[in-house]
């Protein structure tokens, strides 16, 4: 059974999707959230679905050991960003290379970049005037939405799109692909 660790700073849907889809399989496990918002409804999602999560602050994740303390007793296969709004510091970069990836909502390496996450992303998209929006699904390194990229799936940007219109074909894309390829990854790592 491989280990799973999703970092989320919102609303934390793709992170049940995630927690749903392995509950169904014996492959893998979410064993914890790790969330650095107080506010954010992700930390409701565990409560409901008895998954335990860790809640850190800026200085926690930064400064201090408990994140990294918590991780190494986690032992996670892969680590899941799903909504996860801050850098990764380098010192969990070096001790999980490689294993630590990351879903972006529109197709990298347009609208990618610091600030750009949510509806900012989909109106940046409409702003442009493009037919075509997608997902990313990448490695994580030491800048914005800048990894090796591991998958891409496309969708049609609509006439009369909003950027919330835009957003939930988008997150239908997630819902199907990240547990998808984070399955993948796992079984890749034999
Ligand atoms: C997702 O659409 C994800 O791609 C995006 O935030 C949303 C989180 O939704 N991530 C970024 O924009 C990262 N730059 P969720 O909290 O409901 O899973």
């Amino acid at each position: 059974m491989k280990r799973i660790v999703i970092f989320a700073s919102g609303n934390g849907s793709n992170a049940q999707r995630i927690i749903e889809y392995f509950r169904g399989r014996n492959s893998a496990r979410v064993v914890r959230i790790y969330c650095n918002n107080r506010e954010a409804y992700v930390l409701k999602r565990a409560v409901q679905l008895k998954v335990p999560a860790l809640l850190f602050d800026r200085n926690d994740f930064f400064h201090g050991s408990r994140v990294m303390n918590q991780l190494k007793q986690d032992m996670p296969h892969l680590i899941i960003l799903a909504g996860f709004l801050w850098l990764i510091p380098e010192s969990i970069l070096s001790a999980f290379s490689g294993r630590i990836i990351n879903i972006h909502p529109a197709l990298l390496p347009g609208y990618g970049g610091k600030g750009m996450y949510g509806n900012r992303v989909h109106q940046a998209v409409l702003d442009a005037g493009d037919t075509e929006s997608g997902i990313t699904i990448h490695r994580v390194n030491e800048q914005y939405d800048a990894g090796e990229i591991l998958f891409q799936a496309k969708c049609a940007v609509e006439p009369g799109d909003t950027p919330e219109t835009l957003a939930a074909r988008i997150h239908r894309l997630e819902y199907k692909y990240y547990p998808e390829i984070v399955e993948r990854m796992l079984d890749e790592m034999g």
